[in-house]
């Protein structure tokens, strides 16, 4: 048993979660279960990167303190990991005080061993932004992103000796080429950064708080990036009493991260462990982008993005296949809705649906739902049947090169095979023939091992659909928890009574699906726009409260409403047509904007709370007869305003 520590970078929580957030996740979670499954001691680590002006800056537009935010999009981070399955070991926050406290010792260490001294920073200086910047960042001479006039300052700032470990770092690269992968990230590096000459770097800050202070000089905060990368050696104990973890599972085997980050984790990092005298990761891996249009995926109108729906409405294999198998492994894949579709049609249903459906319908047409015997080979077998004994090891070498897409396919491969064997030997023919029950029941068999094996295998990448094989096969998960016994065909699985049940995938119609995640889409977008303008009106409210008497108010009639019927409005994807008993002996029609948020089925039956005497006002041609009543928050949320008991159509509200 070898230990195996792999990491994910940790996130910024800034709240934005997409399926390019996910990828990092999902692929260190497959490696992960992996080397678990194949017996090897694993420490999988991930967490969030909370410190820093950028953070700072996102909480107080939320108008919310620092860490209250920040403590919200963790717990909505946690979620989405809970969602996708993921399983780390250990979620570290770089708020956590035992983090702090380490980072506080490192820099110590550092500043006292003479790898950071203090000098002073020369920076054109934009005071409204807080933002230092070279000259050639300028744009006219003036800040790029608020286009101020800047001045050239000076300031005391702690640096780290990064030049000094320039020749170590060329040597690390050049002459350990597993170190940096995939390989076209080593020349970067060596070209771009570390050929030209590296220059020691600024590794604190005075213009902001939110961060770890430098124990011996508090009014700087130490660098977001050095306060982050430690996290991979404070998270197992380093730098606390306890390093027990540190013992066990330093250095890391495998750090993963997408691939604008490998300069961080390539150069900086290993130049601080040579620093603090430690030994260094085995392996930094920068993976490609999910692009959505040419552009890295972020939270957009367009495709659907959104892990939560996806998986919702497709299940959370078909996310995961997606993310482990479309994209070339270390370089960018563009994520469309179509090919998303596609996937789970040709792969999950064709291929994998069919072959389990196929083979336990006809274990229980021919053999009364039990695994036959293996009796007579046939003429197709050797070759077949070569091909799935090979699998484990194809994979196991695919992932300790971490090719998954390729482990991914090599199992597809198998399970395309499958299929074709079953039309190379047409079962339903030799079942027509008492001479080849021998035969019929071999290739069964051979079908059911097959598909054991498959499901064996698929178990660390996708963490659902596996366990269903195992129920349809009638063979117990708990035996096969281990991939070593997908090595060798030919268990002992006959006898063992089938179930074929559902189907494992639904087949999809996918230009009737595109339509609906168009809608879907757009409702993402336009909620997406309400929250623009929810914070606008915020921001215009706030400055002009005005006070009102009570007779103003007395001039605004409120009343309690039933809806008795409702529709949306065409071409109109915010709009609901109402007909509202105000108690009046007529029905009212009132047109509202909340169609993003209620259904029509929904509204009917609805105690309202309305504006009754508001001119009516004709709104897409239809005549609205008041203004219905509802509550609202900058996240996007919208409830209607109804009494808490139940009261008549027509009472006042006051
Ligand atoms: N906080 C830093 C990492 C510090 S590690 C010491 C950071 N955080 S991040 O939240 O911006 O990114 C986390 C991971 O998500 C990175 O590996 C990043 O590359 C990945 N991805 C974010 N969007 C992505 C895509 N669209 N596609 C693939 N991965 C992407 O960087």
């Amino acid at each position: 048993m070898s230990k195996y520590y792999i990491t994910t970078p940790i996130y910024y929580p800034s709240g934005k979660w997409h399926l390019g957030t996910c990828y990092t996740t999902v692929i260190c979670d497959a490696i992960a279960r992996f080397k678990r499954m194949q017996g090897n001691d694993v420490f999988y680590l991930t967490g969030t990167d909370e410190h820093g002006q950028k953070i700072e800056k996102v909480a107080a537009e939320h108008n919310v303190p620092t860490k209250e935010y920040i403590d919200k999009t963790v717990g909505e981070l946690k979620d989405l990991w809970k969602l996708l399955d993921i399983s780390y070991d250990k979620f570290i926050r770089t708020t956590d005080d035992y983090h702090e406290k380490a980072v506080q010792r490192i820099f110590t260490k550092l500043y006292e061993q003479g790898d950071i001294y203090k000098s002073s920073y020369e920076g054109w200086y934009c005071t409204p932004c807080e933002s230092y910047w070279t000259k050639s960042q300028l744009v006219d001479g003036k800040c790029p992103d608020c286009g101020r006039p800047v001045e050239l300052m000076q300031e005391e700032s702690y640096f780290f000796r990064l030049s000094k470990y320039q020749d170590r770092l060329i040597k690390l690269i050049e002459e350990n080429p597993e170190f940096l992968q995939p390989a076209s990230r080593q020349k970067e590096m060596i070209n771009n950064f570390l050929k030209p000459g590296l220059q020691d770097i600024c590794v604190s800050r005075t213009s902001f708080q939110w961060g770890v202070q430098v124990p011996f000089d508090p009014k700087h905060i130490v660098y977001v990036w050095i306060d982050a990368l430690t996290n991979y050696i404070t998270a197992l104990g380093y730098g606390s009493d306890n390093d027990e973890l540190f013992k066990r599972y330093w250095p890391a085997d495998l750090h993963m991260m997408g691939k604008e980050i490998v300069r961080f984790h390539s150069i900086i990092w290993p130049a601080i462990l040579m620093a603090l005298n430690l030994p260094l990761p085995k392996k930094v891996y920068g993976h490609g982008w999910l692009m959505l249009g040419g552009d890295k995926i972020s939270k957009s109108k367009g495709n659907i993005i959104d892990p939560f729906i996806l998986s919702e409405r497709y299940s959370l294999d078909a996310v995961r296949y997606y993310l482990l198998r479309e994209i070339p492994f270390g370089q960018d894949g563009m994520y469309s809705n179509r090919a998303f579709l596609t996937r789970i049609n040709s792969d999950l249903v064709n291929d994998l649906g069919n072959l389990v459906s196929r083979t336990t319908a006809m274990i229980e047409q021919y053999f009364n739902g039990a695994i036959p015997y293996p009796e007579q080979a046939t003429e197709f077998d050797e070759d077949y049947i070569g091909l799935v004994d090979g699998l484990y090891s194809r994979v196991s070498d695919n992932i300790d090169k971490l090719l998954v897409p390729e482990a991914m396919e090599n199992i597809w491969e198998v399970i395309r095979r499958a299929n074709k064997y079953i039309d190379e030997t047409c079962p339903w023919i030799l079942a027509k023939d008492e001479s080849k029950r021998k035969q019929l029941a071999t290739v069964l068999y051979n079908l059911a091992e097959t598909i054991r094996i498959v499901a064996v295998l698929l178990q660390p990448f996708l963490t659902e659909c596996p366990a269903k094989i195992f129920k349809k096969l009638g063979i117990k998960p708990a035996l096969y928890k281990n991939l070593k016994s997908a090595k060798h065909f030919g268990r002992r699985i006959y006898g063992f009574r089938v179930n074929k049940g559902e189907a494992l995938f639904n087949r999809l119609d996918i230009e009737k699906e595109l339509k609906e995640l168009d809608k879907i889409a757009e409702t993402i977008h336009l909620k997406d726009e309400f929250i623009l303008q929810e914070k606008k009106r915020r921001e215009e409210n706030l400055l002009n409260i005005n006070e009102i008497c009570i007779e103003d108010f007395e001039k605004i009639a409120l009343k309690v409403g039933k809806v008795t019927a409702c529709e949306k409005v065409e071409k109109a994807s915010k709009l609901l047509k109402l007909t509202v008993d105000l108690g009046e002996g007529r029905e009212r029609t009132i047109v509202s904007g909340i169609a993003l948020w209620y259904k029509p089925e929904d509204m009917i039956g609805q105690s309202i709370v309305v504006v009754s005497n508001l001119k009516p006002a004709k709104l897409r041609g239809i005549e609205s007869e008041g203004m219905i009543l509802c509550a609202s928050d900058v996240e996007g949320n919208l409830s209607l305003v109804a009494p808490i008991m139940n009261m008549k159509a027509g009472s006042e509200v006051r």
